[in-house]
């Protein structure tokens, strides 16, 4: 009833304005979050139902969400439309697979989830320890894309600033960053979690880099399309479909796009610029906006951090 879930978001909100706080991040389990995404979260823990043939995509804010939305999206259902007449060149990425933890109704009504067809494809920011446990139950594959914390860092500075309209200083920012609290931060322990996963449960957590991919589309396309379970099959590789599914979620192919250019998207309660997903989508874009000084500061600490794991950027 809506006084259960009205005093359910009581609750909820007690228990965050209690956490430890800095600025508007809140530390919950060892990472920082917004309100919003934190009152999600929760909501999430009590009462979402994974499906065993869920798909989880799960990134660090400004990894490569978008165009793993876009590459997943198109590989599965590849076979319902045709490149030419293709839903992604209506609608934006991020209108056609929900990031759970940003859209969820915050009265806690999952039913945009639950009257999804299976298989779905869902997905999160959230850190491997906080994914509701009915996705481990289940064992529903989860696709991790992580990306150098230089450019993600100035990804995510662009967009909260421009976008969101919040003016933040690059340096304040950048030091924060560093010591870890950071939107679903600390960056390299949200990485490492899921790292350390998929290197255990390699048919379970495909762990994806954003340069790699830049790299080579089309061989990590066959790998995405082979760990979701949907191979390209000899008929399709002659017809160059992974060719074309590297082309249709390509930066350029995405960006120049009617539909990502005007317009905003409405995700939860916030209200964003479609253009904003797409920036530059380069590798190595940081050096053009904080110092050299700065990258190897970071550099450094990741490297300390990543120390023994085997995951290195
Ligand atoms: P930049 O700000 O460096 O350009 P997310 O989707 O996780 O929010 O990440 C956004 C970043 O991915 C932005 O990086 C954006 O430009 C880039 N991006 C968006 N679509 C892309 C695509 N199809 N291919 C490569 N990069 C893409």
């Amino acid at each position: 009833s809506s006084e259960a879930i009205s005093s359910e978001s009581h609750a909820t909100d007690d228990a965050i304005s209690k956490l430890p706080r800095r600025g508007e991040l809140f530390l919950y389990k060892n990472f920082w979050f917004r309100r919003v995404f934190l009152e999600r979260i929760m909501l999430l823990q009590a009462s979402f139902k994974a499906r065993d043939d869920d798909v989880i995509l799960a990134t660090n804010p400004k990894c490569g969400t978008t165009w793993l939305k876009a590459l997943a999206f198109t590989i599965i259902n590849r076979s319902r439309y045709e490149f030419s007449n293709h839903p992604l060149l209506t609608c934006h990425p991020q209108q056609v697979i929900s990031t759970i933890d940003v859209e969820t109704p915050l009265n806690g009504d999952l039913a945009c989830i639950e009257t999804l067809p299976s298989p779905r494809i869902l997905a999160t920011h959230m850190p491997f320890s906080l994914l509701p446990g009915s996705i481990g139950i289940q064992g529903c594959r989860i696709v991790y894309i992580c990306r150098d914390p230089k450019d993600a860092f100035v990804s995510w500075w662009h967009f909260t600033s421009e976008f969101f309209r919040e003016k933040i200083d690059i340096d304040v920012a950048f030091d924060m960053f560093c010591e870890g609290i950071s939107n679903y931060g600390p960056f390299w322990d949200h990485c490492l979690e899921y790292w350390t996963e998929s290197s255990t449960k390699t048919d379970r957590v495909l762990f994806l880099k954003y340069e790699e991919m830049v790299l080579e589309p089309v061989k990590y396309v066959r790998k995405l399309a082979s760990f979701l379970g949907a191979s390209f099959t000899s008929e399709e590789e002659d017809g160059k479909i992974p060719e074309e599914v590297v082309r249709l979620c390509s930066f350029n192919t995405l960006s120049a796009l009617n539909a990502n250019e005007a317009q905003v998207v409405q995700r939860g309660n916030i209200v964003v610029k479609k253009s904003a997903y797409f920036r530059r989508g380069k590798v190595g874009d940081w050096v053009n906006h904080i110092s050299e000084e700065m990258g190897r500061k970071l550099d450094d600490i990741v490297e300390e951090k990543l120390r023994g794991s085997g995951l290195v950027f």
